[in-house]
C-alpha cells in the first residue's frame, strides 16, 4: 500500500525521538516511516526516499557496540539531516570527531547560529533550543562547514549543501526549539524539494483507493466500539465500497451515556451505512454475575464479545459467502510496536482475536500508516462528528473496569449517570481535549452520610482525571477547585445511590489510570 511517492525515511536511533520526528514531518506536510537502524543502504534504495533523518538516541557514538548507519547510505546522494546522535553519527562517520567532554546541556540552551547559513537563512542570531547530549561534534567533515554553536556544543550545526548533508545537535522535533518546525520544513521542502502535498484530503484519495484496490467488488465487515479508530476506518471504507460494507454495534450495557444512540445516529442515519445493533446488555451482566476479579471481568468481556460477533458475522455468511474482508482500526504506533519496521511488511492476513479458524478474515487495514491526530483530521474531513473525532480513549471492557466488585446493571446505571455529569462538566469547562482521559469510577464500599434529616449509607463515585500523552506514564489532573464542586454536587443531586464524591491525586506510576 502506497500512500504517496515522496516519502522520507526516519532511521530510529532511539524509538521515542524517532516517533517525534516523524510526526513533525507529517504535520509538515510530507509522508515519512520510520525504519530500524539496521536498515541497508540497498533497502534504503529501493524505499525510493527522497530524503532520510537519522532520529537522536540515548546511546553514546563510543558504546561498544553504538548503532551505526550502513556508510553506504551516505553515497545514495539522498539528502540527510542527522539529529544529536544521529549528527554525531554521520559526523564520525564521513570522517568529523565527537568528543566526550564532560560537559553535556540538557533542556533548554542558548544557540547563536550563522546568519544566512543554509539551514537557517533568515534566523535572528540567537535562539533557544532543546539539548540533551554528553558527547559532541568538536570537528566537521572534510567539506562540511559549521553553522551554530552553544555553550558546550561548538559545533551545533554543520552541513555541506553540495552533498546535501546536514546535522543539529539540537533537537527541532521538540517544541521548546524555537523555529523547530521551520527547520523540518526547510529541509523537507528547500533541500529535498518535496511539495507539502501529505493532507487529510490526500491521505482520504489515497486511502480510498487503496480500499478499493484490496476489496475489489467483494464484503466487508467492520465492528464499531464507539471509539475514534474503528469510527473513521468505517467511514473511509464506506467511502472506498459503500454499502459492500456492513457495521456491526455489540452493545454491551456497559458503554458510557448516550453512545449506542450516537453510533446509531451517526452511521445509519447519517452516513446510511448498514448497521447490525446488537443489543446484548443482557448477555454481558450474565456473563458478569458475581465476577469481581479484574482480569476475569476482562475475560469475560472479551470471550462474550467475539462470540457475539462470530454469531453476527455467521448470520451475514461469513466464512461462506458473506464478507470477506473485516476492517481492523490499526494506527502506525501499533504498527511501530509490532517490530515490523516499514509498514510496508505488514501481514494483512491472518485470524483476528480469537475468532474461530473457519473465520478467518482477511484484514482491511486503512489507518495503519496514520498517526492518532492525522486520524483525527481525518474524521473530521469525512464529516464524522466532533463527539466522536475527540473522543477520550475508553477501555474494551468498558464500565466493567471502573465498577470495582461485581457488575450489575444497577451498579452500571449508577456510574453511567455519574460519569454523564464529569463528562459533561469537563466539556462545559473546555478540558476535554487537554485531559488524556476523565471519568468517574464506582468503588465497591459505601459511606454514611446526612440528606435533609435522614442518614444515608450509599455509595462514593471517585473523579478521576489525568493528563498523559501515551497512557504509559500520567499525571492526576489539576482540575480547577471550582469543576470538581460542581461535578460532585451535581453527581449527588442527581445520581441516586450516591452521597459522597472523591477526588482521585494518583499519577501513573504507581496508579494505574483506571482503577482495574
Ligand atoms: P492503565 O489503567 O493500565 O490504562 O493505566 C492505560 C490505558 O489503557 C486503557 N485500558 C484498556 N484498554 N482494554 C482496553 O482496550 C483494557 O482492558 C484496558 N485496560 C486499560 C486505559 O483506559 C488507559 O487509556
Amino acid at each position: 500500500m502506497s500512500a504517496t511517492d515522496d516519502i522520507v525515511l526516519v532511521v530510529d536511533f532511539g524509538a521515542q525521538y524517532a516517533r517525534l520526528i516523524a510526526r513533525r514531518v507529517r504535520e509538515a506536510h510530507v509522508y515519512s516511516e520510520i525504519v530500524p537502524a539496521t536498515i541497508t543502504a540497498a533497502e534504503v534504495a529501493a524505499a525510493k526516499p527522497r530524503g532520510i533523518i537519522l532520529s537522536g538516541g540515548p546511546k553514546s557514538v563510543y558504546d561498544q557496540p553504538a548503532p551505526l548507519l550502513d556508510p553506504a547510505v551516505y553515497e545514495l546522494g539522498v539528502p540527510i539531516l542527522g539529529i544529536c546522535y544521529g549528527a554525531q553519527l554521520l559526523a564520525l562517520q564521513l570522517g568529523g570527531t565527537v568528543t566526550r567532554t564532560g560537559r553535556g546541556e540538557y533542556g533548554r540552551t542558548a544557540l547563536s547560529v550563522t546568519p544566512g547559513s543554509p539551514l537557517f537563512t533568515d534566523w535572528p542570531g540567537d535562539v533557544e533550543a532543546w539539548m540533551s547530549h554528553a558527547d559532541c561534534v568538536t570537528g566537521v567533515p572534510p567539506g562540511f562547514s559549521a553553522w551554530a554553536a552553544s555553550a558546550e556544543a561548538p559545533v551545533a550545526a554543520f552541513g555541506d549543501p553540495d552533498r546535501r548533508i546536514y546535522g543539529v545537535q539540537f533537537h527541532p522535533e521538540v517544541v521548546h526549539t524555537e523555529r523547530g518546525a521551520e527547520l523540518f520544513e526547510r529541509f523537507l521542502h528547500d533541500v529535498c524539494g518535496i511539495l507539502p502535498g501529505w493532507t487529510h484530503v490526500s491521505i482520504i484519495e489515497s486511502q480510498v483507493a487503496a480500499v478499493q484496490a484490496q476489496v475489489g467488488g467483494d464484503r466487508v465487515l467492520c465492528a464499531l466500539s464507539g471509539g475514534v479508530d474503528s469510527a473513521v476506518a468505517a467511514a473511509l471504507v464506506h467511502k472506498a465500497v459503500g454499502d459492500q460494507l456492513t457495521c456491526v454495534f455489540v452493545d454491551t450495557g456497559l458503554m458510557r451515556a448516550g453512545e449506542a444512540d450516537q453510533v446509531e445516529e451517526t452511521f445509519r442515519r447519517q452516513f446510511h451505512i448498514d448497521l447490525v445493533h446488537m443489543k446484548a446488555a443482557d448477555r454481558f451482566f450474565d456473563a458478569l454475575a458475581g465476577v469481581t476479579d479484574p482480569e476475569l471481568k476482562r475475560k469475560a468481556v472479551g470471550g462474550l464479545f467475539i462470540r457475539i460477533f462470530e454469531e453476527v458475522a455467521r448470520d451475514l455468511g461469513a466464512g461462506g459467502a458473506g464478507p470477506r474482508f473485516l476492517v481492523q482500526g490499526t494506527l502506525y504506533p501499533d504498527v511501530i510496536e509490532s517490530g515490523s519496521g516499514s509498514a510496508a511488511n505488514i501481514k494483512s492476513h491472518h485470524n483476528v482475536g480469537g475468532l474461530p479458524e473457519d473465520l478467518s478474515f482477511e484484514l482491511v487495514e486503512p489507518l495503519r500508516l496514520l498517526f492518532k491526530d492525522e486520524v483525527r483530521a481525518v474524521g473530521e474531513e469525512l464529516g464524522l462528528p466532533s463527539e466522536i473525532v475527540w473522543r477520550q480513549p475508553f477501555p474494551g471492557p468498558g464500565l466493567a473496569v471502573r465498577i470495582v466488585g461485581e457488575v450489575t446493571p444497577e451498579r452500571a446505571e449508577i456510574l453511567r449517570a455519574a460519569d454523564a455529569v464529569v463528562t459533561e462538566e469537563i466539556r462545559r469547562a473546555g478540558l476535554a481535549r487537554a485531559l488524556w482521559q476523565s471519568f468517574a469510577v464506582l468503588p465497591a464500599v459505601r459511606t454514611v452520610g446526612v440528606m435533609g434529616d435522614g442518614r444515608t449509607y450509599a455509595y462514593p463515585i471517585v473523579i478521576r482525571a489525568v493528563t498523559s500523552d501515551d497512557a504509559m506514564t500520567a499525571d492526576w489532573a489539576r482540575l480547577p477547585y471550582d469543576v470538581v464542586e460542581r461535578i460532585a454536587s451535581r453527581i449527588i443531586n442527581e445520581v441516586d445511590g450516591v452521597n459522597r464524591v472523591a477526588l482521585d491525586v494518583t499519577s501513573k506510576p504507581p496508579g494505574t489510570i483506571e482503577w482495574e
